[in-house]
């Protein structure tokens, strides 16, 4: 049987609901009614409430903390899918999690962003869309097409309206350095990197060198993810102490730990923009955090692929 191509469905997990709920609002369309729960004995459910037989099912779940639940879930939801006869099923997943944990760099270690991809393949994804992974390497992990956007548009657009002379862009490692680079050429701004060295397998990290002319100027972090808040802000100390002026913080994944939103608002910083690809709450924002929204981004790439139309063309000048 054909795909009931004007039947475009989208689903949401608990991760994020605000986030699709802005997504079908920008396709006109309803969000698909489900319910996700756990019993008493921890064990999650997921019912389907509605008939998608053969229809184009999109499931919206970042795969953010609590990252083994909404993982879980999301696989659930997939399978519930699959048995409810869905023509074909998009796992859209803004933040991929586990994304970090890419390859064996140390004796006797998991590759658990391929991992990952193997269970949305095995519970019957058939593509998969994703915003800004930590490598884009992971879209070979999966055996299934994978589409992935790009926020930084939305990024670089925010800061070329605040019109900040002197600015240099930097990166606040090496690993992000390539698509700091594109950031400072959209900027129209030379970039500088930051040498930084992980200290074991904890969360901190030890900056090291500035890399580049910054004295006097207006910096701008760029990164993919913020979890701690111990890269970002650790730049901004080397920065300030080589000379910036004022120094701005991007990135993509708010993945914020605890501490993370206090630490901003401690740093020198004067603010700090991420999107919305995992939810922040009203307790993690601060007057130094601004949300930028990727709905319309997330939006238009659904309608391209139930279209059968180019996503790439979405960011062609
Ligand atoms: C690391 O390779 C990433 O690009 C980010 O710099 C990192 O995930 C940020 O983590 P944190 O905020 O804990 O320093």
């Amino acid at each position: 049987m054909d795909l009931v191509i004007d039947e475009l469905k989208v689903f949401a997990g608990n991760a994020h609901p605000g986030l699709a709920k802005s997504v079908c609002e920008y396709l006109g369309i309803p969000l698909g009614q489900s319910e996700a729960f756990k019993f008493a004995n921890d064990n999650t459910f997921v019912r389907i409430l509605e008939n998608i037989r053969q229809r184009d099912v999109f499931i919206i779940q970042p795969t953010c903390a609590p990252a083994n639940d909404n993982l879980m879930e999301l696989l659930i939801m997939i399978d519930a899918c699959k048995r409810a006869s869905a023509g074909r099923i998009t796992a859209v997943i803004p933040y991929y999690g586990y994304g970090r944990t890419d390859k064996k760099d140390q004796p006797r270690v998991p590759i658990t962003g391929r991992l990952v991809a193997d269970l949305l393949t095995a519970a019957g994804a058939d593509r998969m869309l994703t915003l800004d992974l930590h490598a884009g390497q992971i879209q070979g992990f999966f055996n299934i097409p994978v589409d992935e956007l790009t926020a930084t548009p939305i990024l670089t657009d925010y800061f070329k309206s605040k019109e900040l002379s002197d600015l240099v862009v930097v990166a606040p490692d090496v690993g992000i350095s390539k698509r700091a680079r594109d950031v400072a050429e959209s900027l129209n701004a030379p970039l500088a990197i930051i040498e930084k060295r992980r200290l074991g397998n904890n969360d901190s990290a030890e900056m090291l060198n500035v890399i580049g002319e910054v004295d006097g100027k207006v910096a701008l972090t760029f990164d993919d993810e913020i979890l701690t808040g111990g890269t970002i802000v650790n730049a901004a100390q080397a920065l300030v102490e080589s000379g910036v002026r004022e120094v701005y913080c991007c990135a993509t994944h708010p993945v914020f730990s605890k501490t993370a939103p206090k630490l901003i608002e401690n740093s020198q910083f004067q603010e700090v923009v991420v999107t919305d690809t995992a939810p922040v709450s009203d307790d993690n924002r601060n007057g130094k955090i601004k949300v930028l929204s990727v709905a319309s981004l997330l939006g238009e790439a659904i309608y391209r692929i139930h279209k059968g139309q180019s996503v790439g063309a979405m960011f062609n000048d």
